[in-house]
């Protein structure tokens, strides 16, 4: 099968909500586009990208090669909210492809 439209499956939870979004490489630029695209947040993701805001903090569980590396600024905005769990990300950083099928992905709330 062509890598393009190998459906990439991604359980989402959100305030206790499970859905499974299936997409596919490239479908989106980013998890925090899909995530803005496919659920409702509001104030989610307002740098647009960058790596600096944390606006788009994810508990993500299950992910895979590439995606379980942090770039330097990822690490330090995640650094600067002084959370203790090695399973939270920006979503802006992750890229949407195998490296995120069967991830688990929950919003962050106040609970992080
Ligand atoms: S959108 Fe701002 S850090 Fe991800």
């Amino acid at each position: 099968m062509n890598d393009e439209r190998k459906e990439i499956s991604i359980t989402i939870i959100k305030a206790g909500e499970v859905n499974i979004v299936k997409t596919y490489l490239h479908q989106y630029r980013n998890l925090m586009v899909l995530l803005n695209n496919s659920i409702y947040l509001e104030n989610f993701g307002e740098c647009g990208g960058q790596g600096r805001c944390a606006t788009c903090m994810v508990k993500a569980v299950g992910l895979k090669g590439n995606a379980t590396t942090m770039e330097r600024n990822e690490a330090a905005t995640i650094g600067k909210a002084r959370l203790a769990d090695e399973a939270i990300r920006l979503s802006c950083q992750l890229l949407i492809n195998e490296d995120l099928n069967g991830a688990v992905i929950e919003i962050a709330g106040d609970e992080f």
